[in-house]
């Protein structure tokens, strides 16, 4: 027979304990086991994330992989968001967790995106330091640019310094302190091209000569003066093979004591000779300019005008300043006397280079200006 049970109470407790307690363990293993799987789940993430990250091939590729894990609906943000579902006492572990392998995917990602930076910036095929320099093309000056500084250096032997002027000027300095009449023909809106009101009934216009430029150095200095100024006129010509709109001149002006037609034609000679050769003949023709008396044309020939089935060419126009110019800039007529002449730099270089046609000068076709 079955001993009667004695019950031991104290047993009976003990057992009871035991029983709980290990109910207890249970759970606490159970969820260090749910935390630990969270956190191992984390790291796995992390790890594929990681090598996703640095084997993206390209920018895209790489901006494609940050969104799939950190973007907004990136499975690791997923991850972050049931952070909040976890028991609160495992949530310190979890979310610390989750932060540093936030910051060691971000940090990843920052490596690999400068590393994709580099690689695109380098050379797509290795540089050959050994094959030849690439030369860069050298402009030229243009062939007007060319003359004009040849017939500077050819005055500035003799002492000539270069002057400038407005190329937008006064009808006073282009016309009235040049002795030219109201009625002129070189004054006519035909010629000219009037810009309208410059203040105080003045009439502004692009000037028609550089001669203007002759009364602004003199307004400005006392005798003597010896200047060239080269510079851009504008008339109101229709463009042909012999006329622009806009071409350039030289103009020059000596004034001193004593100075006479010879002073003119032996310096007028000397620089066309510098100019186009030696064997250049010039021409001294009477003609009119209000703003010098006696006044000439300059023609001149050579082979080369010869050879062109010309007699002469006209070249210039110049004369001695007319006592009334002095007057209205305010030299002494009585003390002071001067030559001033001006020409076209288009036909110096049509010359030069047996251009046949001016409007070559201001087309720009590279082909052309190239040649010079
Ligand atoms: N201004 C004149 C012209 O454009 C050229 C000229 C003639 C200039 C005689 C002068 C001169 O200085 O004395 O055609």
């Amino acid at each position: 027979m079955a001993e009667p049970a004695c019950w031991d109470s104290s047993k009976i407790l003990s057992s009871l304990l035991l029983r709980e307690n290990s109910k207890l363990e249970t759970s606490i293993l159970n969820r260090e086991t749910r935390a630990m799987s969270f956190i191992a789940e984390i790291d796995a993430l992390k790890l594929t994330a990681l090598a996703e990250l640095k084997a993206a091939p390209d920018a895209a590729a790489l901006e494609q992989t940050k969104g799939a894990w950190i973007g907004p609906n990136g499975k690791f943000t997923a991850l972050m968001k049931q952070l909040g579902a976890l028991p609160k006492e495992e949530k310190p572990a979890a979310g610390k967790a989750v932060n540093a392998a936030k910051v060691e995917l971000e940090a990843a990602l920052t490596v690999r995106r400068e590393e994709l930076e580099l690689a695109a910036a380098l050379p797509k095929e290795p540089t050959d330091f050994t094959l030849p320099g690439r030369r860069r093309a050298l402009g030229k000056l243009h062939p007007l640019t060319q003359v004009t500084d040849d017939i500077v250096r050819a005055f500035r032997k003799i002492g000539f310094a270069v002057a400038d002027g407005p190329e937008i000027e006064d009808e006073y300095h282009c016309f009235d302190a040049l002795n030219t009449p109201a009625d002129h023909p070189a004054r006519d809106s035909q010629d000219t091209f009037y810009l309208g009101g410059g203040g105080g009934g003045k009439s502004m216009l692009l000037r028609t000569h550089t001669s203007s430029v002759q009364i602004r150095v003199m307004e400005k200095q006392p005798p003597p003066v010896r200047i060239i100024v080269p510079g851009r006129v504008y008339r109101r010509d229709n463009a042909d093979a012999t006329h622009n709109p806009t071409f350039q001149q030289i103009e020059g002006l000596y004034v001193d004591k004593n100075v006479t037609v010879g002073d003119l034609k032996g310096t007028v000679e000397f620089v066309f000779k510098e100019l186009l050769g030696a064997d250049v003949k010039l021409r001294f023709r009477p003609h009119y300019f209000s703003y010098t008396e006696p006044s000439f044309e300059i023609d001149f020939t050579s082979p080369m005008v010869r050879k062109m089935g010309k007699e002469w060419l006209e070249l210039a126009g110049c004369g001695m300043v007319h006592p009334q110019v002095f007057e209205n800039v305010g030299y002494d007529p009585e003390i002071w006397s001067g030559w001033a002449f001006g020409f076209g730099i288009e036909r110096i270089a049509m010359l030069r280079y047996e251009i046949n046609d001016i409007r070559l000068f201001y087309e720009n076709d590279v082909r052309f200006l190239r040649q010079f």
